[in-house]
């Protein structure tokens, strides 16, 4: 297993939208192994394939985050089937470091898509990972969490972003 580059925003793979995914061979499988290595030493809660340069549409998400217990799972094909309430929580992105802004989600959605086995899989989640899987789902659409936000918002963690890697390179 080997830790992946996670590429920032800057990055243009994280404007390609994730192709579908049709051969769950071992190359993918080596590839899950080493996205929730790279999660976890990232200590995020989930990580999405164009993130580490990859645009394929998968995701992987640690399911068991809010209970301390990890559960580490792989979502190939993802498509989220419904959604219901709203609610307005903080989050942040591996992609973009150091920067959190409030985002209005779906408080409870349905997830279903394909597991590394090839077996169908479906998700009923609220809160927080309902938060997680339409955050990773917005990366497989070529899009950060921030342009949710408006454009005077946005600049404003734009600017904030760079000045902190300003300060990180000198
Ligand atoms: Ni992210």
């Amino acid at each position: 297993m080997s830790i992946l580059r996670v590429r920032n925003w800057l990055d243009p793979v994280l404007r390609k939208k994730g192709e579908p995914v049709d051969n769950i061979d071992e190359n993918l499988a080596r590839l899950v192994e080493d996205m929730y290595e790279t999660m976890l030493q990232a200590r995020g809660a989930g990580l999405a394939a164009n993130q580490i340069g990859e645009a394929k549409s998968l995701f992987v998400v640690d399911i068991g985050i809010e209970t301390g217990k990890r559960d580490l799972v792989t979502v190939i094909n993802p498509v989220i089937t419904a959604r219901e309430d709203e609610e307005i929580a903080e989050e942040g992105c591996l992609s973009i470091p150091e920067i959190f802004a409030e985002v209005r989600r779906a408080r409870r959605v349905e997830l279903k898509g394909v597991d590394l086995k090839g077996n169908d899989v479906r998700y009923e989640a609220e809160g927080f990972l309902a938060r997680a899987f339409q955050h990773e789902m917005e990366h497989l659409a070529g899009t950060l969490f921030w342009d949710n936000l408006s454009s005077v918002k946005r600049n404003i963690l734009k600017r904030k972003f760079k000045k902190l890697q300003k300060e990180a390179d000198e």
